[in-house]
């Protein structure tokens, strides 16, 4: 593993990909419990493209009837920093009037995506939104968004303020496909100028 990471271009693995299978099990069952207890259907609605890895993994483990579907929110820029200007490019096809939502994200960085879809299925009528984040870093926070109609936040991991790549996420849409998550050599994005 350790080699395998130094061949992709990366410096240190934060967490691997069976620690990620016994946390996204964990964090499946503690959504699971929540929406059994609901009386209307919920929608999970996956981020494309980072969250595809952990919205597969999570829904698989989610033993209630539920609808799936994606969105794809984008900031203007695809550096290891966001324009802060997110907006939604790719609509969902499920109705979510009156239905309890679940955004699932790759990371909540800013917290600029997530504000932005929160308003964005607030106005479509949604119940209730949660956010369930596979890694969040709280370090980066600049928008305080508000979860609606008792939504609840879960996480997979706290995430320390280093740019990560791998489970979904990408650095110029490379290393998704990485079974597990690292930081990377500085060397990979040096050659970026802006944003
Ligand atoms: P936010 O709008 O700043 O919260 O950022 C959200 C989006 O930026 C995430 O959904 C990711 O797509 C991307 N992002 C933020 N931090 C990272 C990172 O460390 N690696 C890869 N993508 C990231
Ligand atoms: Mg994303």
């Amino acid at each position: 593993m350790v080699s395998e990471a130094a061949n992709a271009g990366i410096d240190r693995v934060l967490w691997t990909e069976a620690e990620i299978a016994t946390r996204v099990a964990d964090v499946a069952s503690e959504l699971a419990a929540d929406i059994r207890r609901l009386a209307e259907p919920a929608v999970v609605v996956g981020v494309a493209t980072g969250a595809f890895l952990f919205l597969a993994d999570l829904v698989r483990r989610v033993d209630v009837p539920l609808a799936v579907d994606l969105v794809r929110v984008e900031s203007y820029g695809d550096g290891t920093e966001s324009s802060g200007r997110p907006r939604v490019t790719a609509d969902l096809k499920v109705d979510v009037a009156g239905k309890h939502v679940v955004v699932v994200e790759d990371i909540v960085d800013t917290g600029n995506t997530v504000s932005c879809l929160i308003a964005h299925l607030q106005k479509k009528g949604a119940l209730s939104i949660s956010v369930c984040t596979f890694l969040d870093k709280p370090a980066r926070r600049t928008v305080d968004f508000q979860l609606v109609g008792g939504g609840k936040f879960y996480r997979g991991f706290e995430c320390p303020d280093s740019f990560v790549v791998g489970y979904g996420m990408d650095y110029a849409e490379l290393y998704r496909n990485l079974p597990y998550v690292g930081v990377l050599k500085p060397e990979m994005y040096s050659k970026k100028t802006d944003n």
